[in-house]
């Protein structure tokens, strides 16, 4: 079994978008893979191909150890939630994991559910992806997106992402992480966070919300 050496996974925070959702982010933990499972079965066919540039529909169990044991150094990722409502709701991923060969860049994705894109999610967790990024010594992010991909060409433009060919019907975007971009999301979807009901560290699991 790999044994992954973790460091102090970020606190969690908290938004509201415009519409009044209030969303929870929280650092991944071994025990979401349920989590990621029921995510991608729930996906459009057109989201699953945005993501992983197939229409794949299922992950393999060492491909969700994977996804949710990580180190969040070299790879982070953060959840979105839903916590509006008494039961709360994935909403979102979005992970970046360092490149070995070139340790101050990193490759981002994200994904966010159907139902929700076009909130400022994305744009939300780019920004959280990047500031716990900059404190691990990555300053810049890579992407992979379809050449018809406009909601992640717009995502990674906002961020001053610059694109090249990146092989196939594939763009290859690279953002340099500037502290003064982020803040972007603020801008995105300016939602306001709300009360702590968290204490700060504190790592609540789908059951405690
Ligand atoms: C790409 C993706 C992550 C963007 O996240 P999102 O929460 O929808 O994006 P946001 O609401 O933060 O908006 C980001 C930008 O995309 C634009 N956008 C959002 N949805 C859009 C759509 N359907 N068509 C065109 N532009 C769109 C927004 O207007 C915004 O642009 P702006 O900053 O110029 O105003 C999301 O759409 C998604 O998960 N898609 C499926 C998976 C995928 O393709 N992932 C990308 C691979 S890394």
């Amino acid at each position: 079994m790999v044994t992954v050496r973790t460091t102090a996974p970020p606190p969690p925070f908290r938004r509201v978008l415009q519409d009044g959702t209030r969303v929870l982010f929280r650092a991944i933990l071994p025990s979401d893979e349920p989590i990621l499972r029921k995510g991608l079965r729930q996906l459009s066919y057109a989201s699953r191909y945005g993501r992983f540039h197939s229409g794949r529909s299922r992950l393999s169990s060492a491909e969700l150890r994977y996804l949710t044991n990580v180190d969040y150094r070299d790879h982070m990722a953060w959840l979105a939630f839903d916590v509006t409502g008494r039961a709360p709701e994935g909403l979102a991923v979005g992970r970046y994991v360092r490149l070995e060969d070139e340790p101050k860049l990193a490759e981002v994705a994200i994904t966010v559910c159907d139902g929700r894109q076009g909130c400022g999610l994305g744009t939300l967790l780019f920004d959280a992806l990047a500031r716990v990024a900059l404190r691990n010594g990555i300053d810049a992010f890579r992407a992979y997106v379809l050449a018809g991909n406009d909601a992640a060409l717009r995502l990674a433009r906002r961020f001053g992402a610059v694109a090249s060919s990146g092989g196939d019907q594939r763009l290859r975007l690279d953002a340099k992480l500037r502290r003064a971009l982020l803040g972007a999301a603020e801008s995105a979807a300016p939602g306001r966070s709300w009360p702590a009901a968290f204490p700060a560290g504190a790592l609540p699991t789908l059951k405690q919300m």
